[in-house]
């Protein structure tokens, strides 16, 4: 056992020494003593595992790791039994608590379910010693906040790093998952929805929140955080969207608008921006998937992981969806034109001042039909998309059964609905065995759920 000498320690510290020994009328002996044996009850009970490797999860190494942010809302309470819940799975869950958060549960309650003591504080000189924030950002395969105040979304969205909380969520390059929770004014303000708006963008994904009794009396409306099995839901989608999943499976999907020349400078388009189509196609990648991605022009930046072909037309982006046959699954969600003009005019047709031209048009081939139809390479799983403004699942079905399809995913595209060009969906997956109506959702959100669901069908077909 070493020994102290407390006459060696410098001035400074003999002097902090004696002040707490005054105040707790004990020696400077005993109140080392007494120090050093609360620091070591804490150390075994609670000592932050990656400050010190003795103390590394050994039980739960190799299962999926979440790090759970929990800010400062009433909801707060509920985050615990997300805690409970999520271990229940075999998730390792790792907690920060924002000062906030702190004063709705308390780090004994949420350390013990978690199995270590939550990380609060950014300036931790015994987590900081190896710059822990950055680690704790870097660890896990999913950051979830729960619940997600207006407070810390406002800071997410403006890449504010003043905590532990933020500076974590600004260092971290994995999923980010938010489920909020407020008061239906806080989140119905422009300000919040803004904020929402830039996190969208910035690829972050939502769960919730969902409509209905808040804890201030006689108040009801949209910011109940999302339950914790729903919360649960969403992580698992998400942690199957980056799991490798889709491992070895071969997967084509299409993009974005095509565009069908009149002349060398006009075209016939349509309003898809591609987001959807991309995102599916990242999601599919992350999964592990072996993904070609056949795009028509888009603005949105190019998915990682995947091999590009890029096209104009339908007829190209038939051809090139030949050419990237064999596929074990297919998802169509290019809005591909039904038509295109019957004359190719080479030259720019001219503005002659005797009438408009005459403009015939003739069909495109139908690319996910002359897919589903095939008798020689036809994928395990041939996916289309509905665009539909009307009756949307009605002619869904009726698509369904006249492509020759496996699933529908049918959406509103109303100008009303938003989704064309927006960044949220709501599907409604129409399969031979019925209908499921999906909640509105981010397209991020949407491509891990369809990920998930065909994974889970393909082990389903093995
Ligand atoms: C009783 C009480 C309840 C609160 N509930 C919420 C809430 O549900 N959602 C929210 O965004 N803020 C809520 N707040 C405000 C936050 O606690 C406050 O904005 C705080 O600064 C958030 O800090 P954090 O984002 O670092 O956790 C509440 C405050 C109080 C006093």
């Amino acid at each position: 056992m070493a020994s102290l000498t407390i006459r060696q320690l410098d001035e400074k510290l003999k002097k902090q020494l004696r002040l707490r020994a005054a105040r707790s009328g004990r020696s400077v002996e005993d109140e080392v003593r007494t120090i050093l044996r609360g620091a070591a009850a804490d150390a075994e009970a609670f000592a932050p595992p990656a400050a010190s490797p003795k103390n590394e999860r050994k039980a739960e190494t190799g299962a999926p790791r979440v790090l759970l942010i929990i800010g400062g809302g009433i909801a707060a309470y509920k985050s615990l039994d997300l805690i409970r819940r999520l271990r229940e799975r075999g998730i390792s869950v790792r907690v920060v608590m924002t000062d906030a958060a702190q004063k709705f549960i308390t780090p004994l309650s949420a350390g013990t379910l978690a199995g270590e003591h939550p990380y609060t504080d950014l300036f931790d000189a015994r987590s900081e010693f190896d710059v822990g924030h950055i680690r704790l950002a870097r660890d896990p395969n999913i950051v979830v906040v729960a619940p997600a105040t207006a407070n810390l979304m406002a800071k997410m969205a403006n890449g504010l790093a003043d905590d532990l909380a933020s500076a974590v969520l600004l260092a971290t390059d994995k999923t980010i998952l938010l489920a909020p929770a407020m008061n239906p004014n806080m989140w119905s303000n422009k300000a919040t929805q803004r904020n929402i708006a830039q996190l969208r963008a910035d690829q972050i994904v939502l769960v919730g929140p969902n409509a209905g009794e808040m804890a201030e009396s006689g108040e009801a409306g949209l910011g109940r955080m999302a339950k914790p099995l729903e919360i649960v839901a969403a992580v698992q989608a998400l942690l199957a969207a980056g799991s490798g999943v889709l491992a070895g499976v071969r997967m084509l999907v299409t993009s974005g608008p095509t565009h069908e020349p009149i002349d060398p400078v006009r075209y016939i388009a349509n309003r898809s921006s591609g987001k959807q189509g991309h995102a599916i196609a990242e999601a599919a990648a992350k999964a592990g998937a072996n993904v070609t991605l056949v795009s028509g022009p888009v603005n949105v930046p190019d998915p990682r992981g995947v091999n590009i072909v890029k096209v104009e037309s339908a007829r190209e982006m038939l051809t090139a969806v030949e050419a990237a046959l064999p596929a074990d699954v297919a998802v169509f969600a290019a809005a591909v034109a039904d038509w295109r003009t019957s004359t190719n005019n080479r030259e720019k047709i001219k503005k002659t001042g005797k009438g408009t031209p005459e403009l015939a048009l003739i069909e495109n081939p139908d690319i996910l039909s002359t897919v589903a139809h095939r008798k020689a390479k036809r994928p395990k799983l041939v996916i289309g998309f509905a665009a539909e403004t009307e009756h949307v699942v009605e002619h869904a079905r009726q698509k369904l059964a006249r492509k020759g399809c496996d699933w529908i995913l049918a959406n509103d595209v109303s100008p009303e609905s938003g989704v064309m060009g927006g960044d949220m969906n709501t599907i409604h997956l129409v399969t031979g065995d019925g209908v499921e109506h999906w909640p509105p959702q981010s397209k991020n959100e949407v491509a891990a759920a369809l990920i998930r669901r065909i994974a889970a069908t393909l082990d389903v077909k093995k």
